[in-house]
């Protein structure tokens, strides 16, 4: 049985087991890797992210009252809160709510306001109990935030029957995310793990959230993309994902373009003489980041995948380098995976710890997974966990 197949029926049986019911149907909804742009999204940049198949489970049932209580395999206490109560809840008292739970009700609540500014009358939404479990790896920088978001968002639209597309639904999301847990990221996760498509990429323009679905053609070129979890874990509600984002906007507010995205790699020299030498970093990381990310769309259409090698691991270098977000385990992940013949690698998601990625071929992922592990053991770090991921379908009705 594959991983998601055991959270969906650990999510039934969940249900079932603090309800009594069966559940009115279950909705799921991947992680991503994101093959390249690192930390473009909340410049207004582009990224190019795929769903994988590994998803997280909800397993949800009306209830005849206004209530909603979410219940998970992370935490064997349900948290209940009454509908009308989320919007003095979040964001201003979130933390009366443990973290997990922020997740899921944080959604109920996004979405209740977008049901209000749609013209809908919030005390026509009924009251739901959900059942998540979850396939997708935490901590892993494989955003299993964005497939519980994802996951709830999708039940509930249908639930509530509140017709919203898969963009608001991802925004609702965000909104979850930034204001119910408190984490300042961007629109990446969301919007991979609601529009992802099987062998395929999401191209998206943050500013526009226009999103493009780019054949990716790894099967095809005999190519796998191996994840190294280094198991170092991150949290972006803490620390360094939130200093990064201010000195981007620090950055963009001294050479005086509305977002990062609007400035090219031609504005470099420009910036280095008007900001200090770690804002001008960050600076550089994003601009050149967004350049790879278009030549990685152009490459890809034109030659295949075997030619963004080269960006992959610009990007790993500008993000260990540049954006300084890269941790030894990450590094000897990505260089060992070179060396041992990957295509190329790199540190996936807001990094700190989390994951690496390495395009190689299928016959060599035995070999560079076994390289990786005993770099990692010569090195005295922690075993990694090492496994391939395939590009695969976003959000939807399982049953
Ligand atoms: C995390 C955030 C995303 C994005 C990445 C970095 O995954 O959730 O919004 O900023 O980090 O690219």
């Amino acid at each position: 049985m594959t991983a998601t197949a055991s959270a969906q029926t650990d999510a039934r049986d969940l249900f079932t087991e603090l309800t009594g019911a069966v559940p009115a149907g279950s909705w799921s909804a991947p992680g991503r890797v994101n093959l390249i742009g690192e930390h473009t999204d909340y410049n207004d940049g582009f990224v190019f992210p795929f769903a994988i198949d590994a998803r997280t489970v909800a397993a949800v049932g009306v209830r005849d009252d206004r209530r909603i209580r979410v219940i998970s395999t992370f935490d064997p206490v349900p948290v209940e809160v009454a509908l009308a109560d989320l919007d003095g809840l979040f964001p201003a008292h979130r933390d009366e709510i443990v973290e997990w739970a922020r997740y899921p009700l944080g959604v109920a609540w996004a979405l209740q306001d977008a049901a209000r500014a749609a013209g809908r009358d919030p005390r026509s939404l009924g009251g739901v109990d959900i059942a998540l479990a979850s396939a997708v790896p935490v901590g892993a920088g494989l955003s299993s935030s964005a497939a519980i978001e994802g996951a709830t968002a999708t039940a509930l639209n249908d639930v509530w029957g509140l017709e919203l597309s898969p963009v608001a639904l991802a925004r609702a999301g965000r909104r979850a995310e930034n204001d119910a847990v408190g984490a300042p990221t961007g629109i990446m996760d969301q919007m991979a793990s609601m529009l992802g498509r099987a062998d395929a990429g999401i191209f998206l323009d943050c500013r526009s959230l226009e999103a493009e679905v780019v054949d990716l053609g790894f099967t095809r070129a005999g190519l796998e993309v191996l994840v190294v979890d280094t198991r170092v874990s991150h949290a972006h509600s803490t620390g360094g994902y939130g200093e990064r984002r201010a000195a981007c906007e620090r950055g963009a507010r001294i050479m005086g373009v509305p977002a990062l995205r609007d400035l090219t790699p031609a504005d470099l020299d420009r910036a280095r003489e008007l900001m200090d030498d770690v804002t001008f970093r960050r600076v550089r990381h994003v601009v050149t980041e967004d350049q790879r990310v278009l030549d990685a769309v152009r490459l890809l259409r034109a030659e295949g995948p075997r030619s963004i090698g080269g960006l992959l691991d610009a990007s790993h270098a500008s993000m260990r380098d540049n954006f300084e977000i890269s941790t030894p385990e990450l590094d000897l992940a990505v260089d060992t995976a070179r060396t041992a013949g990957a295509v190329g690698a790199r540190m996936t998601g807001g990094g700190f710890g989390g994951a690496a990625i390495a395009l190689v071929d299928h016959a060599r992922v035995a070999e560079v997974a076994a390289a990786v592990e005993a770099a990692f053991a010569a090195a005295g770090f922690g075993a990694p966990h090492v496994f391939t991921v395939h590009p695969s379908d976003g959000a939807h009705r399982d049953r």
